[in-house]
């Protein structure tokens, strides 16, 4: 099977679906890597890598069996797609779904890494959790640059100085990693999430679980229930008399395809101490702090909120190696042997399926 790896084209996108050393194991595994030239630059892969790892460059990426992206085709990529070709990227099916149904008209097999289902087997091919990885690790690592003070708490000949106090809200996969890296920079972390379950898992990594009265549910998927009005205005009132004690606030909630919850309203900003920082990594759907200027960053009565939406393209070396690991997972998964065999009834490619050609319904 023939692979194509174009260039991404969304702008300061720099990851690439696929690496060399994904690229020389698929080779192995009866895949071809079309690799356009220039694809990896920007994540810091050569094009002689991409041919030594066993990669043909190419012009067109598009024509292949199977184009593996990073982000969303364009409306001119998505012109270029055929029907019953094999499509893998994040497709953003539950926010766009005009994009979708273009590619449903392209009858393209279209597969979307954020619809893998998070079961056991499925963890290889677990992108969201792989990138999400990045961006809560990238986020600690702003906070403590952005913050007029150490994170460690140092002893000194010129004294003592305590550590920073960091609050991490909303601890699933991107809350952890940041919970952990703030936790290794030294700083003291207190974790927050609706879910009840994760309590455990934030002393795991030695930080202290806030514990707001607010327990929401867990959906079968794992992910959280939304709040209801009332639910989410008692959180906000127990957050704002919380949030002034901590330098830094890093907020991760997510509730998939809807609006990122409200946790810190302008008046717990204006409460905050001067030269505080919050990093809200729920920008993209609208953020967790209602001062978030997503791609921005903005300083509000003297504190910065950062509001970046594509931290894992900021590390792009690493967030496309374990990407291409993600995708290369369901390619396996999708063509044992390199030969294309879609089995509907199994769970993987069905719920990760979000645009099938006709004919094999
Ligand atoms: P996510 O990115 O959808 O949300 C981030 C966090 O925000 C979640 O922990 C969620 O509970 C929390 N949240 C939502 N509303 C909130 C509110 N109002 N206040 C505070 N926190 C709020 O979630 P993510 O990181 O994708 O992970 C979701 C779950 O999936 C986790 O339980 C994770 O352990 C599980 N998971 C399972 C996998 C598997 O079994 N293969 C793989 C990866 C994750």
């Amino acid at each position: 099977m023939r692979i194509g790896v174009p260039r991404e084209t969304q702008p300061g996108e720099r990851r690439v679906a696929l690496v060399p050393d994904v690229v020389a194991r698929l080779a192995g595994s009866g895949f071809e890597a079309l690799v356009e030239r220039g694809a990896g630059a920007r994540a810091s892969f050569q094009d002689a890598e991409f041919e030594t790892a066993g990669a043909r460059l190419v012009d067109d990426a598009f024509d292949a069996e199977a184009v593996v992206k990073v982000r969303k085709p364009t409306e001119d990529e998505i012109a270029r797609l055929r029907e019953g070709q094999v499509l893998v990227g994040f497709l953003e099916p539950l926010t766009d779904p005009d994009g979708i149904a273009q590619l449903a008209s392209r009858g393209v097999n279209a597969f979307a890494m954020e619809s893998i289902p998070r079961i056991t087997r499925a963890q290889p091919m677990d992108a969201l959790s792989s990138q999400s990885t990045v961006g809560g690790y990238k986020a600690a690592l702003l906070a403590a640059e952005r913050l007029p003070k150490f994170f460690p708490m140092l002893m000194t000949a010129a004294g003592t100085v305590p550590p920073a106090k960091v609050l991490v809200l909303g601890a699933g996969v991107a809350g952890l990693q940041a919970i952990a890296t703030a936790r290794r920079l030294g700083a003291v972390v207190t974790g927050f999430d609706v879910r009840a379950v994760v309590k455990e898992q934030i002393e795991s990594l030695g930080a202290t679980f806030l514990d707001l009265g607010v327990h929401g549910e867990e959906t079968a998927g794992g992910y959280a229930r939304e709040l209801s009005e009332e639910e989410q205005r008692r959180q906000q009132e127990a957050l704002a008399d919380r949030i002034p004690d901590y330098d830094v606030v890093i907020t991760t909630a997510l509730v998939p395809g809807r609006p990122a919850p409200l946790l810190i309203p302008a008046a717990a900003v204006r409460a905050m101490r001067p030269g505080s920082v919050i990093v809200d990594l729920a920008a993209e759907a609208g953020g967790n702090c209602e001062l978030t200027e997503p791609d921005a960053e903005v300083e509000r009565d003297g504190v910065v909120i950062v509001g970046f939406t594509n931290l894992p393209s900021t590390m792009p070396a690493h967030a496309s190696q374990l990407y291409a690991r993600n995708v290369a997972a369901l390619l396996q998964h999708l063509a044992p042997d390199g030969e294309l065999v879609l089995d509907w009834d199994d769970e993987i490619t069905a719920t990760a399926c979000v645009t099938r050609v006709k004919e094999t319904v």
